[in-house]
């Protein structure tokens, strides 16, 4: 006998020799539970109105909103976040802290009709201002200061009106504290913030920006969302928010921000979660379309890549597709 082979004691194979053994030592999985949906509900009547971009996502009108939800639940998703696209903008975002506004509608009814869904909210105001950006103008920059009344105004709204969790979007310096506040001092202070507290300027949004309408009509985002290549301002962000009040801490985008997510992960007790976001979604589905990639191994591989990477939770476009292979 060959002396060299005894000596090789150590076979990880061993454990990966069939389904069996693998499936016992499975070190992560995905679940429905794991994830929430997006949707985008637009003040229009009667419209699905497909977005070109995102092959499979819509913006739903309130008056057929409903074959979409009805098609989340068969699929097992009963947690959505909800994107509005007003009828109207203005300078100030009006329709975000309108009682009548999109989402705030949206909220009333869904809640009437569906009591089992959970609703989250995204708080931000570039869906409803004219200029696009995510605040208060003051000439060409976004006002941090006088942004934070807005938001919490429209969080408490969206409270008011059924909204189950709040996640602020914006990258406004002190708007977890701001909603914190505005939302205990109404009454609501069992309704949890999840943060976008590390959110980078990213190119990979370039979908959902066509999807809510909600581009920036001058500029970028650079002035408040973070540099890419930023990784310990990333433990700063998290810190604030956490001081601030944050109930769960989400990273933005995921895929190319596995790193971040690790990161923060080991540096918090608090729950994760990440957003798997436009581009990412329209990449697969694009290559899939092709035929270059299988689009469904790719896209469960991807979602769990992010729970590896130590996320509790993923926003997602594939929710729905996700959850009907996990049955
Ligand atoms: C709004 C917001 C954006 C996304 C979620 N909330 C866009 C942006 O910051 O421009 C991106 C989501 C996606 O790309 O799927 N602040
Ligand atoms: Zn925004």
């Amino acid at each position: 006998m060959n002396k060299e082979l005894f000596d090789l004691v150590h076979r990880p194979r061993r454990l990966r020799q069939s389904a069996g053994f693998r499936d016992l030592l499975r070190e992560h999985r995905l679940t429905p539970d794991d994830l929430i949906y997006p949707i985008f509900v637009t003040a229009q009547t009667n419209t699905k109105n497909a977005i070109e971009t995102m092959p499979g996502i819509y913006q739903w009108s309130l008056d057929r909103i409903n074959e979409e939800i009805d098609d989340a639940l068969d699929a097992g998703i009963n947690r959505l976040i909800l994107f509005g696209i007003p009828s109207e903008k203005d300078p100030v975002g009006s329709d975000a802290i309108n009682d009548d506004g999109i989402i705030q509608k949206a909220l009333r009814q869904l809640k009437g009709d569906y009591p089992e869904l959970m609703l989250i909210t995204d708080v931000c105001m570039c869906e409803y201002t004219d200029h696009g950006h995510c605040g208060i103008l003051h000439g060409q920059q976004v006002d941090n200061d006088q942004t934070l009344g807005y938001l919490q105004r429209q969080a408490i709204s969206h409270a008011e009106a059924g909204a189950d969790m709040v996640a602020p979007s914006g990258m406004m310096d002190g708007m977890v504290g701001a909603i914190r506040d505005g939302l205990d001092v109404n009454d609501f202070s069992h309704i949890p913030i999840m943060s976008y507290a590390v959110k980078y300027s990213s190119a990979y949004y370039g979908p959902f920006r066509d999807a809510a309408e909600s581009a920036p009509r001058f500029g970028d985002r650079k002035s408040y969302q973070m540099d890419p290549a930023n990784r310990r301002e990333a433990l700063r962000e998290a810190e604030l928010d956490i001081e601030e009040g944050a109930d769960i801490l989400m990273i933005k985008p995921a895929l190319a921000y596995l790193d971040i997510i690790s990161l923060i992960r080991e540096s918090t007790t608090l729950p994760i979660a990440c957003y798997n976001v436009s581009g990412e979604y329209s990449m697969i589905k694009a290559a899939a379309e092709k035929g270059w990639i299988n689009g469904d191994d790719v896209m469960m591989e991807s979602l769990l890549s992010m729970k590896r990477a130590g996320a509790d939770i993923i926003l997602t476009y594939f929710a729905k597709e996700a959850a009907r292979l996990l049955k």
